[in-house]
């Protein structure tokens, strides 16, 4: 097996920046940064979040950051597994700080019912295979007051009533990424989905679901080999690729 990457051996810490995904894509298109390079800031002014929805986070007080890996050992069947992996990273990250947090599929985590970490993913590929993948991540540490439009933003602060020092929090982070990311080199793939399903939030609970076309009830039961989420209904067990269904 091929040694795990360090994490954050090689780190960038920008003080503002409009993404540090956005950051991380241009000096990929330059130069072959090492593997597990991290791109931290204090500030972004055009953060990304998923749906192309704008990342909001007051500068200075959480942690956005992303971190470069090659995945060439992931074909384009297997790339939720890495979505999967780093969603299990975070997870492992909070239980260190005894904070129990859950994935909202296909990877926002959740504490109880509020949203404490996002994750944006951004790859490319070659031929069959990733070529990089840029993990784009979003702690949200000592903020106490959000934008009242946000839907359920919890913090860490928030959640446990103190500060933290940001730069040692973001090292303390790394080695979570780095065991999960050899599980999926060494194609633990079976027993991450497991994980992964069993911390799902909502698994088998009954809820409301809304695709562009429909409102209907039904439980989430898990995801397929592909990766899209499971919903039992009455009638039928029907499956949905990211974007394709909405639930709170
Ligand atoms: C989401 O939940 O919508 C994903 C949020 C991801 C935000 C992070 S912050 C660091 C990195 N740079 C970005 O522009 N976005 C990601």
């Amino acid at each position: 097996m091929v040694n795990n990457v360090a994490v954050g051996k090689v780190f960038i810490h920008l003080k503002i920046i409009d993404s540090t995904n956005a950051y991380a894509r241009q000096l990929l298109s330059k130069t072959k940064p090492a593997e597990g390079t991290v791109i931290f800031a204090d500030e972004q002014t055009s953060g990304k979040g998923q749906l192309n929805k704008h990342w909001e986070s007051e500068a200075g007080k959480n942690l956005t950051f992303s971190v470069i890996l090659y995945p060439d050992f992931l074909n384009t069947t297997r790339i939720h597994a890495l979505s999967q992996a780093v969603s299990l990273s975070l997870l492992d990250f909070f239980h260190s700080f005894q904070i129990s947090t859950t994935i909202k599929w296909p990877n926002d985590i959740y504490e109880q019912d509020k949203k404490l970490a996002g994750i944006l993913i951004e790859n490319a590929l070659v031929k069959e295979n990733l070529s990089y993948s840029i993990i784009g991540i979003g702690i949200n540490v000592n903020q106490t007051v959000f934008n009242p439009e946000l839907l359920n933003p919890v913090s860490m602060k928030l959640i446990q009533q103190k500060e933290f020092e940001l730069k040692p929090l973001l090292e303390s982070y790394f080695p979570f990424l780095e065991k999960r990311y050899f599980e999926l080199k060494a194609g633990e793939d079976v027993k991450m989905k497991q994980e992964y399903r069993s911390n799902l939030y909502g698994l088998m609970e009954k809820r409301t679901f809304e695709t562009a076309q429909k409102k209907f009830e039904g439980m989430i039961t898990g995801v397929d080999a592909n990766g899209r989420l499971m919903i039992e209904t009455d009638e039928d067990v029907l499956k949905f690729s990211t974007n394709e269904v909405v639930y709170l």
